[in-house]
């Protein structure tokens, strides 16, 4: 069953515009059923052409696009067939004596930039374009060359400067362009349980972004769900056996003239505890003013973690800190890879406040005093980019690094 909506999205290609936009709520029916309609327009217009599909990265349009392209009924019932080639990233389709195909690229993958300027495409599905590079999606479209090519666009909202709002959403009649807005009613096969559990993942401007719809910037706090009343633990109330039960990480983000950071952090399968903290911050002339070695902090480190080996854990460090990385790994620290998306990052550390499941003990003044003054840099969503005042978050830093990199995707609500 389709909602009314998304038979708008199989009508569209015969309305005679050149771009369609879906933008809204998560889960709301957009990928799929532009996928859908991307593929039988295609199919029905065009023979031996070639087509882009494209995602943040090629490894989200294989996840968002192409399984569930290859898992959808209706292609062998109507005769199609659906052949992916991981190793080329190409989904060749063939019915009968017609075949197009369709190269997989990546906004944020290096070498999709280079390979999509060597080809003339008769159309291209942009799958979460407010994701991708503005320099990429410029180069997809100037691809587009073929007589009657369509473009076909789909993202959650972003900032309200943000370029591509401001370059199509904006500009529909210059841009000869049509735009349908999603909310999760408009995907039929959502249950009023799984709405509700959506609804309780996202806070604050997530939830206005990702929920409601709406093109919103982060304004004053980022963490405005944060309620010490609520999240900080004392010391009495640390769970029993907490230390020989949960797995722990050590995250760190590093600065010698900025401070220094260590949060200790318990993960017992259903709720982060962060039970306590070590900083170095030179700056700070009564206790500490001096800069310290990497051979000094990793000193540190060791003594952060104790000398007990039944508790001696992995650590998550600011990636950008590579003398300092060396300097553990010279220690016998085994340290992660660690995923540095800052805006992933912070919808996700929400998304745990939001549930409560990330609980900070009442040692750590200096994350808790961080989080209540961790701030949207307000001049750079003017410039359309959304991204936290560079200062006063070393704690939350870290907390990020912990949660990217740590924590399985389902804990904050996202697919595997
Ligand atoms: N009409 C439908 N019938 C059955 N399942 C559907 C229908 N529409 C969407 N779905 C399913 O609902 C899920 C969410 O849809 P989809 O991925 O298209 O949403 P989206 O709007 O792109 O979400 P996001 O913004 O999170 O990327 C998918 O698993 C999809 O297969
Ligand atoms: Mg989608």
């Amino acid at each position: 069953m389709l909602s009314p909506k998304q038979i708008k999205i199989l009508e569209w290609p015969y309305t005679g515009k050149r771009a369609l936009i879906c933008d809204g709520a998560v889960r709301s029916g957009k990928t799929s059923m532009m996928s859908l309609s991307f593929v039988l327009w295609a199919m029905g217009n065009f023979n031996r052409r070639a087509f882009g599909l494209c995602g943040k990265t090629v490894a989200s349009a294989e996840r968002n696009v192409i399984q569930p392209l290859q898992a959808m009924t209706y292609f062998p019932q109507y005769g199609f067939s659906l052949e992916y080639t991981r190793s080329a990233h190409v989904l060749t389709v063939t019915r009968g004596s017609r075949s197009n195909i369709f190269y997989v690229f990546g906004g944020r993958d290096e070498s999709s930039y280079t390979l999509i300027q060597g080809v003339t495409l008769a159309g291209v599905l942009l799958d979460e374009v407010a994701l991708m590079p503005r320099s990429f999606v410029e180069q997809a479209l100037a691809r587009c060359s073929v007589e009657g090519a369509k473009l076909w666009f789909n993202c959650n909202p972003d900032v309200p400067e943000h370029w591509f709002r401001k370059e199509w959403l904006l500009k529909l009649r210059e841009k000869n362009a049509s735009h349908l807005h999603f909310m999760m009613d408009d995907n039929p096969s959502l249950s009023e349980e799984t709405k509700a559990m959506y609804r309780s993942l996202y806070s604050g401007v997530f939830k206005k972004r990702y929920i409601d719809g709406e093109w919103t910037a982060g304004d004053g706090l980022i963490y405005d769900m944060f309620d010490p009343d609520v999240h900080v633990y004392r010391n009495s109330e640390t769970p029993l056996g907490l230390k020989y039960t949960a797995s722990r990480t050590i995250a760190c983000d590093y600065g010698t003239a900025n401070p220094f950071v260590l949060l200790d952090i318990y993960d017992d399968g259903e709720t982060v505890w962060v039970d306590n903290e070590y900083r170095w911050d030179s700056r700070d002339l009564e206790r500490c003013g001096r800069q310290k070695t990497d051979q000094e902090y990793a000193g540190d480190f060791q003594r952060f973690m104790g000398d007990d080996p039944q508790f001696f854990c992995p650590a998550v460090v600011d990636p950008s800190a590579a003398s300092f990385i060396v300097a553990l790994q010279r220690r016998g620290v085994y340290v992660m890879d660690t995923d540095n998306d800052v805006p992933d990052g912070i919808r996700r550390v929400s998304s745990l406040f939001g549930r409560r499941a990330i609980r900070i003990s009442e040692r750590c003044e200096g994350l808790i005093g961080e989080l209540r003054s961790y701030v949207w840099d307000s001049k750079a969503a003017l410039m359309g980019v959304e991204k936290p005042v560079k200062s006063l978050d070393h704690g939350p830093d870290a907390l990020r690094y912990y949660v990217n990199t740590c924590l399985p995707k389902w804990r904050y609500g996202e697919e595997e």
